[in-house]
Order: structure tokens, then sequence, then C-alpha cells
């Protein structure tokens, strides 16, 4: 099945790590506002000590939780998302950060209600087995993105997140995606039907189009600053979805969709629709 024949709008927007401009980012309150709003949602996934897989972004925890403040969690040298078991993370906050940060100034502008606010109380880190039913519950898409984790064994941590899947019965349309070509390899290799999609930072990988069609994914999923006109036209007639991340502005997102992305991840909820 084609993740991208589950949508009817031709282009469409993901709200990054949920709608992370005006909710924690990665928390449910997140991608509860990011319901309506956006076509789907991007999220991360990592590893505990434990090896339970839980939805975070950094490997450290110091941004986005209250590990500084909190007595259970003397300073070890690091705050490594790795180093704790899943028991020891739920007892961190992963929202109040937010509130005094206000990392898109959306709660000075007024964006967030003082009502909101006060609904954004102590929140605990979200395993994969909730953001499933959450999704599965509200009926949208989901991008789980697997960061690269080198605490546990490639193979194991897929399989883990595939387990997942298949456990739940889930029916929604997924799509998982990594900077870790292994972990894609894995997946197909497993001969799971799961949509796969490769995300790239920095520099497009050397033989473009043979790499991608070597990894057998549906989508293309790159940094802003390098989706030139050239390698999206590309990456199109090879018949790949592009998307790109991350797109704050009306007039980058228009000028990419005429270029013929398919998708922007998105920290606004932006009104352009070509
Ligand atoms: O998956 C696209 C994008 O989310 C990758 O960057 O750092 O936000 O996970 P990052
Ligand atoms: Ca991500």
């Amino acid at each position: 099945m084609n993740f991208y024949n589950n949508f009817t709008n031709k282009h469409l927007k993901i709200a990054h790590r949920g709608y992370r401009s005006i909710r924690p980012e990665n928390t449910l309150s997140a991608f509860e506002a990011s319901i309506g709003k956006f076509d789907f949602i991007e999220l991360d996934i990592q590893v505990t000590k434990d090896l339970e897989l839980v939805v975070f972004h950094d490997y450290k925890l110091e941004r986005t939780t209250n590990i500084n403040k909190n007595k259970n969690f003397p300073f070890n040298g690091s705050y490594n998302i790795y180093d704790y078991t899943l028991e020891e993370l739920r007892l961190l906050d992963i929202q109040n950060w937010f509130i005094k940060d206000d990392p898109f100034g959306k709660i000075k502008k007024g964006k967030v209600t003082k009502e909101e606010l006060k609904s954004l109380t102590k929140q605990a880190i979200l395993t994969v087995d909730d953001i499933l039913l959450f999704a599965q519950t509200n009926n949208i898409a989901l991008n789980i993105e697997l960061k690269d984790c080198d605490c546990i064994e490639d193979e194991l941590f897929v399989s883990k997140l595939l387990s997942c899947i298949d456990k739940h019965n889930i029916k929604i349309p997924l799509l998982i995606s990594s900077f870790n070509d292994n972990y894609l390899k894995i997946i197909k290799e497993k001969s799971h039907n799961i949509a796969t999609a490769i995300n790239i930072e920095n520099k497009h990988p050397e033989d473009l189009i043979n790499y991608v069609n070597s990894l057998n994914v549906q989508s293309y999923h790159c940094a802003v600053n390098i989706a030139t006109p050239s390698v999206v036209k590309r990456l199109i007639d090879a018949g790949f979805v592009v998307n790109v991340f991350t797109v704050n502005d009306e007039k980058k997102a228009s000028e990419l969709f005429d270029m013929g992305i398919k998708s922007i991840f998105t920290d606004y909820c932006l009104e352009c629709t070509s």
C-alpha cells in the first residue's frame, strides 16, 4: 500500500513533533493540538535503559524535561535518555519547560490562551504503545522517526517497533523514517510491508537515485537548505515522493510545493495550499 494514497490533499502538512510551536514537542498535548490541523503527525522514537521505546527527540534530557530540578535525578555527568529506565523517565515532567522557555514566542504573542496554559499540567514521557493507540483512536496517520540509537542492536530496535505495531493491530497509515538507513533495510529484510522513508540532513548521497532505489523507500525527506529544484526534479522523475523539513515560512512552503514536493514538516499551522 502506498502511504500517500491515504490522503486527498495534493500537498501535505506534517506536524513536526506534534504542533510544537504552541505545545511542548512530542507530548500528548502537542499531538492532540495537531488533530484537524495537519495531514499527519511526525514524532521521534528512542530507547530507554530497559529497552522500552519512548517518544522523545533529544538524546539528552535537559532541554525538554525538569530533570535539573528533580531531586530523584542527581547529576551523573550527563543526562542521557538511555541511562534511565522507563519507570524513572516517567517521573519527569515534559511540559513545564515549554511555558518557561516559550521556544517559538507564541505564549508572549498570546497565541496560547490562559486556559490552554492551565491545561498544560504535568505530563509524562509517552511510549510507542501510547502514541500508536492515540493515533488509532483519533484516526490520524503517523510518521515515526527512529532516532539513531547506539545503545541497542539495530535489529532489536526495529523488531521492537514492528512488534508494537503488529500487537495493537494498527490500521491507521504509518510511515517509518530514519537517518540510519540500516533500520530501513532491516524493515525490508523482514518483508514488513510498512512504508519507509530516508531522512537526509546535510548532503545528498552520491549516486542518489540508485541509493534511494536500493532502500525501497516511498519517500525522500531532506532538509530545506538542500532541497534544490534540480535534486527535487531528479527524485520526482525517478518516482519518489519528496518531503522537506523544517518549513515554517509560507512563501518557502509555496515555492517548494510549486517545485513538486509533496509535504512539509512544519512547526506552524501554515495556510499555504500551493
Ligand atoms: O523527520 C524529519 C525531521 O523531523 C528530522 O529532524 O531533528 O527534527 O528529528 P529532527
Ligand atoms: Ca524528527
